[in-house]
């Protein structure tokens, strides 16, 4: 058995040797940021471990740390498994970013669609202009779907096969 104190928590959690890092924290229910759920394509499950324990857990190989971070002590937790008797500090953040919104948020987005249709509700006609090199060729292949009754819509915008 391993035991893990994680801080600032202060939450201590005891573990069977070869235990992942990132399970034990769970199991602390210490919130380590891990988008990819630990299958070790984000990066960002980042722990500082003392130099002291260092020689208590292991990590597999991955390139997401520089020279200077694993200097620093930094380890991925999810590729990480415990041997002995650690002490972790999670990378500040995951905790610090999480709120609950009471209000919306207006984010200002320029639109600017390489295609654009209008629907002229008073004569009930529909018109496609496109609005750059790119749109235009779409906009041919759309307005040309469209003309033709097109379920293809999406597939000639993109110039895909019909
Ligand atoms: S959780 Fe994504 S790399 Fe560890």
């Amino acid at each position: 058995m391993a035991t893990i104190h994680f801080i600032p928590e202060n939450k201590t959690v005891s573990v069977a040797g070869g235990t992942n890092l990132l399970e034990a924290a769970r199991k602390a229910d210490v919130l380590i940021d891990a988008p990819c759920d630990g299958t070790g394509t984000c990066g960002k499950c980042r722990v500082k471990i003392p130099a002291a324990h260092r020689q208590n857990f292991k990590e597999a190989p991955h390139d997401w740390l520089t020279q200077t971070e694993r200097a620093e002590g930094w380890v991925l937790a999810c590729q990480s498994t415990v041997h002995g008797d650690l002490q972790v500090e999670p990378e500040q953040g995951a905790d610090d970013e999480l709120k609950i919104l009471s209000e919306g948020q207006a984010v200002a987005v320029e639109l600017n669609p390489w295609i654009t249709k209008t629907f002229d509700a008073a004569n009930a006609q529909t018109s496609v202009q496109a609005g750059s090199i790119a749109g235009h060729r779409a906009g041919r292949h759309y307005a040309g779907a469209v003309r033709r009754g097109g379920g293809h819509r999406h597939d000639h915008a993109r110039g895909g096969a019909d």
